[in-house]
């Protein structure tokens, strides 16, 4: 990073020099006691279950032994935490509470993969922002989002909650996010404080299985997995959150080399890390740690300055300090980090400024952001099949089979916040209401899966009445987000069976698919006609999909890939070549017919590309790339290269395009990618209209982690790909990097 960045950098030079004075003498009136309570983080029992550590958390909060709690509840709730730590304790320290308010707080918008299918960063951030007013005004001062984890496993549940497979797509939605929650002044009341995690390495979960082991190459760990992260520094990200595993065999909460060298060295970061939940005491588990008391020490030192609901540092780091195992200096820079989030919310100036009835009322879950909610939703919605049975008319008389289409419950995904079931809106009422008569609703099969012969039978019967079938597929929504990773991800149980039979009736089917992250969809693909990615499109889902299936044209594209079969994971765009690369005209679908096919980088079963690749979706209209050039064949350190894309919608409707632009590096000090997205930009075209794009790449966008241990560009020859997604390339051209 050009600077080092911290909260303190969002507030004027006056706020930062007054909260800056008052952080030093706290400090110096603090007893070493209540400099430990302000790193003590517990959650509000009445939420969910009894803290950990054995704090009573109001107790906690009027002696001055808590820092800050989590899921504090009603804004009544948190109002009696906060009186009891400024009115009661005898510093009057306020508290800062935290929630997950991932994909928006009561107006819940779609799970932030399917906000990352948008490629819209202005979109994204401007859902972050609704959801930043509204839980600011119901007591909530920080949120722990976004989660920037790029991963390229989607049998990991957690995949729903980030930006998917790709750093520069994450990158782009890190910063969106971080805006769209903190705005330009944290101490706004409209924002709150962002936290960036899981710091580093969690979405590389061998197996995709939950907090699995983690083994990550240094050079992976800074192409991959890192830069999201750099991106939400850089965009004044407050808070970071450690994960759960481990780095080098180090578990991330106590990694002194990830927590200290290289996030406050290197990326030169000066905000606070809170750790994930009960992490400082999952260092025993981990094997790191003998007892909870190591497991703090460690945390401390390595630069962990909030401890979530271990009691770690409550039970433990004073008597560390006074053993003189931990040095005071180690807690105090803590505190001073804590004390500075706290400074950048304005709660010395006014504590209690984010409790305000009247403004919840007017803002939660306003018209307002109901209509943001259904276009993140429209945008996020990946056309990956179709035939043209899409979009449907008005006159069609549709047979809408599968519950997922009036499961409320399920709309809203995982991490809603204080999402209510009762405001989604489903495909199945928005249907009813616009369509009446003309639509026929069968429950076919659950979102388990399960089909019971009666529900077989009716769905075959509405399908062969009707001009259309419109097929709710997919998985239940707690079987994505945390805790739910899937060894399979076929569509689970009868699905596919159902599939099959309204498919064999003649009617054309569409196929709506459900899920918080990528499917093996492969019979889907090839038997039903039309397909749309729809994720779990929050409480508009019903008006947005609605919407799109009668025209409006899908706006999402793939932030992950789609896998043919669990057996192909990890895919995805940017993979190595290998030495023995396969031929890219080589039929990798059928067996080797020779030695020439066989002793190359395949699968005797399947081919090597996914399903559907990075960046694919469809658009109801016809675009076609009139022209794409590069700017210059050379560029130096200094330079940069701008590529000019044209592009026309030749069709009588609307069209969507999401311009990508991929680069290979041909020769590096160490190999690099076929290809890695480096840039984007998302048009919406009218019928016949044309659009000129630029994207410009710099030797930054080529900078990789050398065979030097250095993050630079090398000089070379690179090669730009032009396209629609990873594999749809319209154009190909090449430039020098020059030193
Ligand atoms: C959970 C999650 C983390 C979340 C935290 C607080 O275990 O890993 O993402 O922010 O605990 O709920």
């Amino acid at each position: 990073m050009d600077r080092d960045c911290g909260p303190l950098d969002l507030v004027s030079a006056e706020r930062r020099e007054r909260i800056e004075d008052r952080i030093e003498s706290l400090l110096e009136e603090m007893t070493l006691e209540e400099k430990v309570g302000q790193l003590t983080q517990v959650n509000a029992d009445f939420a969910t279950g009894t803290p950990v550590g054995g704090l009573d958390e109001r107790e906690g909060a009027a002696s001055g032994q808590l820092g800050s709690l989590l899921n504090a509840g009603s804004l009544e709730d948190a109002r009696r935490y906060q009186e009891a730590a400024v009115e009661e304790s005898r510093l009057g320290i306020p508290l800062v509470l935290g929630l997950d308010v991932i994909h928006g707080y009561r107006t819940v918008f779609p799970v932030p993969l399917a906000e990352a299918a948008s490629f819209d960063p202005d979109l994204v951030e401007a859902a972050a922002s609704v959801a930043a007013t509204e839980a600011a005004a119901a007591g909530v001062h920080w949120t722990f989002a976004p989660s920037v984890d790029v991963s390229r496993d989607p049998r990991w549940g957690r995949v729903m909650e980030a930006a998917g497979e790709d750093p520069t797509l994450g990158s782009a939605m890190a910063r969106a996010r971080v805006r769209g929650f903190q705005g330009e002044d944290p101490t706004a009341v409209d924002s709150i404080l962002a936290c960036a995690k899981h710091y580093v390495g969690y979405g590389a979960s061998e197996a995709g299985r939950e907090y699995n082991t983690v083994d990550l190459s240094e050079t992976r760990l800074r192409e991959v997995h890192l830069p999201p992260f750099r991106a939400a520094a850089e965009a004044g990200a407050a808070t970071f959150m450690s994960s759960f595993n481990v780095h080098e065999r180090v578990p991330a909460t106590g990694n002194e080399r990830l927590l200290d060298d290289l996030l406050r060295g290197d990326l030169g970061y000066e905000g606070m890390v809170v750790s994930d939940w009960n992490a400082v005491g999952e260092l025993v588990e981990h094997g790191s740690a003998a007892d909870l008391a190591e497991a703090g020490r460690q945390a401390i030192e390595a630069g962990l300055d909030m401890d979530m609901v271990s009691g770690a540092y409550a039970e433990h780091l004073a008597d560390l300090v006074r053993a003189g195992e931990v040095e005071e200096t180690a807690v105090d820079r803590a505190v001073e980090r804590v004390l500075a989030i706290k400074g950048a919310l304005g709660l010395f100036e006014d504590p209690y400024q984010y409790f305000d009835e009247e403004r919840a009322d007017e803002r939660i879950l306003a018209a307002e952001h109901r209509e943001t909610a259904r276009e993140v939703a429209r945008e996020s919605q990946v056309l990956l099949e179709n035939d043209g049975t899409l979009p449907l008319s008005a006159d069609d008389d549709v047979a809408l089979v599968g519950e997922l289409a009036d499961g409320p419950e399920e709309m809203l995904g995982a991490w809603r916040a204080e999402g209510d079931p009762d405001d989604a809106v489903t495909l199945r009422e928005t249907l009813a209401e616009r369509h009446g008569d003309a639509v026929t609703y069968a429950p076919g099969a659950t979102p388990e899966g399960e089909v019971s012969d009666d529900r077989l039978a009716g769905a075959v019967e509405a399908a062969r009445g009707a001009d259309v079938v419109v097929a709710a597929v997919g998985e239940p929504a707690e079987w994505s987000g945390e805790g739910a990773s899937r060894a399979r991800i076929d569509l689970p149980g009868e699905q596919r069976g159902l599939l099959e039979r309204l498919v064999e009736t003649g009617t054309p089917v569409v196929a709506v698919v459900f899920s918080g992250r990528p499917l093996a969809l492969t019979w889907t693909a090839e038997h039903v006609p039309a397909v749309v990615q729809s994720w779990f499109p929050g409480v508009e889902a019903g008006p947005a999909l609605a919407d799109v299936l009668y025209g409006a044209d899908p706006g999402g594209r793939l932030p992950m890939s789609v896998p043919r079969t669990e057996g192909q994971i990890p895919v995805y765009h940017s993979q190595l070549t290998t030495g023995r690369p396969a031929p890219e005209d080589l039929d990798t679908s059928e067996p080797p017919a020779d030695p020439g096919e066989k002793y190359v980088s395949r699968y005797i079963d399947c081919p090597n590309a996914p399903l559907y690749p990075f960046g694919h979706g469809e658009t109801y209209g016809e675009v076609t790339y009139r022209s794409v050039a590069l700017d210059a064949e050379a560029i130096d350190r200094d330079g940069e290269l701008t590529v000019t894309a044209t592009v026309e919608n030749e069709a009588d409707r609307p069209a969507t395009e999401v311009v990508q632009v991929y680069v290979r590096d041909r020769v590096g000090s160490r190999a690099r990618p076929e290809r890695e997205l480096k840039g984007f930009e998302k048009v919406r075209l009218d019928a016949g209209e044309s659009r000129t794009v630029e994207l410009t790449l710099t030797a930054d966008d080529l900078a990789f982690w050398t065979a030097d241990e250095e993050w630079t560009a090398e000089p070379g020859t690179f090669d730009v790909l032009v396209g629609r997604s990873a594999e749809d390339v319209v154009f190909e051209g090449s430039f020098e990097l020059i030193e």
